[in-house]
């Protein structure tokens, strides 16, 4: 598989399988995050792999934030069981120290979420499934990985062999919508 038809067919996996990860199909979509861009070549992120079936089991726990879901109609979050049933998550993590803070903007969130598209894709294209989850008890998450107050946690990385077929994702803006030619256009 190329990488545009990477880029085109992946989607995100929220039903996993019970069918566990070779360890050389982990090891290519960690290659692949490792070698994404950063800021600076600082390398900022940093990768938790959980296996254990009672820590995933925590994790997805700790992704049932009520305070963001309830006013917005969920009951939970969607990729919730995701944590549980994949028999991998990644947990994404960046140091803001080593990466860029201009203008206001902190680029350890861009080199970290640079690496996590390397490693859906590369999870993608061994025929992996992987879902970006951003919602979650960061200090919770941190407790039970004794992760550092100074570490942020960017994102959870559910990890394995896809459970039926992918229903094809949601629909993207139209290229009229996000592209301006010249200028800016209201
Ligand atoms: C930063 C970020 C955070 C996300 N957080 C969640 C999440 O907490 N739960 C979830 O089910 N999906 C989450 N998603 C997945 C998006 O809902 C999904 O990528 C989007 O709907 C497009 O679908 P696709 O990935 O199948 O193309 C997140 C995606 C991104 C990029």
């Amino acid at each position: 598989m190329d990488a545009l038809e990477a880029i085109r067919t992946r989607r995100s996996v929220r039903k996993f399988s019970s069918r566990p990860v070779e360890a050389e199909k982990l090891a290519a979509v960690l290659e692949a995050a490792r070698l994404a861009p950063s800021w600076a070549n600082m390398q900022c992120w940093r990768f938790v792999v959980v296996e254990d079936p009672e820590a995933r089991a925590q994790l997805s726990q700790l992704s049932n934030v009520e305070s963001y879901f309830a006013p917005r109609g969920y009951k939970t979050n969607p990729a919730q069981k995701a944590l549980a049933e994949a028999p991998v998550v990644l947990v994404a993590c960046g140091v803001p120290g080593d990466s860029g803070d201009l203008r206001g903007q902190q680029y350890y969130l861009c080199d970290v979420g640079i690496a996590a598209q390397n490693l859906m894709l590369a999870a993608h294209a061994v025929g992996l499934g992987s879902v970006f989850v951003g919602v979650y008890d960061e200090e919770g998450i941190a407790e039970i990985l004794d992760i550092p107050p100074e570490i942020r946690i960017v994102g959870l990385f559910p990890l394995g062999y896809p459970e039926g077929e992918s229903k094809g994702g949601p629909p993207r803006k139209p290229l009229e919508e996000i592209v301006f030619r010249g200028k800016w256009k209201a």
